[in-house]
C-alpha cells in the first residue's frame, strides 16, 4: 500500500489509543543522516561483503590481535568511508520525531539495532541498544559500559576494573551473544507492548525481527514505516511507505492533533 493520508491517520490513532508503544528501529532510520544501510542498494555489505561470522570467536581467541586488526581495517579506504560517514552523521527529522513521541509520553521504549548513537543525540532517553553503541565499550562478563575513550592509553587487552572480564567495543559482533541484561529488557518491553512501530529495518536479523511477530501474536498492533516491503509487511496493521525522515514527522503532527 502506498503511503497515504489515511494510513497516517490510522497509525496516529493506534499510537494515541495504545498503552505501551515501543519502537523497533533499523539502519533505514539513519539512512537520511548519510549512514549507509547494510543490505540493499548502496548497503555496506552489498558493497564490502558480510563481515566474518566468527568475529566474536576471533576476538576471544586473541583479543590483542583483534584490536590490531581493527586498526588495520581503519586504514581500509572503504571502511574508512563508512566510519567517516557515521562520525559525521547528525540526527535527522526521523530521529527527532521519535524523540518528540517519547517526550509526549506516547513512546515508552525504543529498541534500536543501530549503533550510531543518533537516538541519544536527538534527545531520546528510553533506549534498548540491542546491537550496542559504537561510542561505548562493554565488559563481556558483567556488561558494564563506558565511553569509548575511557581506557585510552591502556595496553590491549583491556580488563574490566570491576570483575576483570574482557572489555570490547559495545557493538555486538557476529557470533556474539546479545548481552543478557539487554536481551531481557527487549523481551520484557515486547511483552508489555500493545503497539510496535517498526522503522527502517529489513526485519531479517533475529531476535529483533521476532518482536513485531510476538506483539501481533499477543493481540497487539504493529505499524511498519519503511519505503520498501519487508518479510513482516503482510502482518502489519498499517504500512507507512516513504522515508522515515518524512513519514515520522508527519505522524507526529497527526498525533499532536489527536492529543489536542
Ligand atoms: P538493513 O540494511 O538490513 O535494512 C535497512 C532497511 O532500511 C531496509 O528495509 C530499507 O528498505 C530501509 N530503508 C532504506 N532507506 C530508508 C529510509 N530513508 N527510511 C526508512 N527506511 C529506509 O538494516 P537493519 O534491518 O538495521 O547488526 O539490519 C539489522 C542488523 O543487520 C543490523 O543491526 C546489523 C546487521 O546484522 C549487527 O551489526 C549486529
Amino acid at each position: 500500500m502506498e503511503n497515504s493520508e489515511r494510513a497516517l491517520d490510522e497509525a496516529a490513532q493506534l499510537l494515541v489509543e495504545s498503552r505501551h508503544v515501543v519502537a523497533l528501529v533499523g539502519a533505514g532510520l539513519s539512512a537520511e543522516s548519510g549512514v549507509p544501510t547494510f543490505r540493499g542498494p548502496g548497503g555496506l555489505w552489498t558493497k564490502l561483503g558480510e563481515p566474518s561470522m566468527n568475529g566474536y570467536q576471533e576476538f576471544l581467541g586473541d583479543p590483542v590481535r583483534w584490536w590490531r586488526d581493527q586498526q588495520d581495517q581503519q586504514a581500509d579506504p572503504d571502511r574508512t568511508e563508512f566510519r567517516e560517514a557515521i562520525e559525521r552523521a547528525e540526527p535527522n527529522p526521523g530521529h527527532y520525531a521519535l524523540a518528540a513521541l517519547e517526550r509526549m509520553g506516547i513512546l515508552k521504549m525504543t529498541i534500536t539495532q543501530n549503533v550510531d548513537d543518533l537516538h541519544a543525540r536527538a534527545g531520546q532517553e528510553m533506549l534498548a541498544e540491542i546491537h550496542g553503541n559504537r561510542t561505548k565499550l562493554r565488559c563481556i562478563s558483567c556488561e558494564s559500559r563506558w565511553p569509548r575513550d575511557h581506557f585510552e592509553g591502556q595496553d590491549y587487552p583491556i580488563y574490566c576494573p570491576e570483575c576483570r572480564g574482557l572489555v570490547k567495543s559495545d557493538t555486538v559482533m557476529f557470533g556474539e551473544p546479545i548481552p543478557r541484561g539487554m536481551l531481557d529488557l527487549c523481551f520484557s518491553q515486547t511483552e508489555m507492548c500493545d503497539c510496535m512501530i517498526v522503522c527502517g529495518t529489513s526485519a531479517t536479523v533475529y531476535p529483533a525481527a521476532s518482536f513485531p511477530q510476538t506483539v501481533r501474536e499477543r493481540g497487539g498492533a504493529f505499524i511498519e514505516a519503511n519505503p520498501n516491503p519487508t518479510p513482516l509487511s503482510p502482518i502489519a496493521n498499517v504500512v507507512l511507505r516513504g522515508q522515515n525522515g518524512q513519514v515520522l514527522p508527519a505522524l507526529v503532527e497527526r498525533v499532536k492533533v489527536l492529543k489536542g
